[in-house]
């Protein structure tokens, strides 16, 4: 798949078969989406890997709790990645700006990475923002540095993803 190809064929997937990913798969997508930049190259993320019927239970009651989007199928992925900012991290060196901006920033960017390396690899994802982060950190037990982003669950399709609609470019440059 050439790289026109990955960013076309990236679609969010909801629906996810339950073929196991394995953990070279996995190693070869976190590889690739680490190479993505951050701010003073600090990687100022964590990435939790759940993958147990316990921890996604746990997530999906988290979620379910108080989202206003219930997540049911798309958290019974295979894989579910949840990117944290590490928000400290960056203080130590950026200050404020970087633990308000850069940490988020560093990890929007990582998990923006992410899904192209999904893609690559023949698998699927979805970007997952709809939960209250004291809910999420709670369940997974995170440190209270960690401030968690973003949800990508991940596994192989399993299901036709509908023709995407986008702006006119004329509306997006000013
Ligand atoms: C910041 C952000 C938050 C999102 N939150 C959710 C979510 O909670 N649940 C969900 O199913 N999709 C979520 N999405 C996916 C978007 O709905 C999706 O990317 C958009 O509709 C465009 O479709 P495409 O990804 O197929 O191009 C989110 C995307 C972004 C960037």
């Amino acid at each position: 798949m050439d790289f026109d190809q990955v960013l076309a064929n990236r679609q969010s997937i909801r629906k996810f078969k339950s073929t196991e990913i394995s953990d070279e798969t996995i190693r070869e997508i976190l590889n690739l989406a680490q190479l993505a930049p951050s701010a003073g190259n600090l990687q100022a993320y964590k990435i939790k890997i759940v993958k147990t019927e316990d921890g996604k239970i746990k997530l999906k009651e988290a979620t379910f709790t108080r989202s206003f989007i219930k997540q049911e199928s798309v958290l019974s992925a295979p894989v579910l990645f949840v990117i944290c900012a590490d928000q400290m991290e960056s203080e130590k060196v950026f200050k404020t700006r970087g633990s308000d901006l850069y940490a988020v920033q560093d990890a929007t960017i990582f998990a923006a990475y992410l899904q192209l390396a999904i893609t690559a690899k023949g698998l699927a994802s979805v970007w997952v923002g709809s939960f209250v982060e004291e809910d999420v950190r709670s369940v997974l037990s995170l440190p209270k540095n960690l401030r968690p982003i973003i949800i990508i669950p991940c596994g192989y399709s399993d299901e036709e993803p509908k023709p995407r609609q986008r702006k006119n470019l004329n509306e997006l440059i000013i």
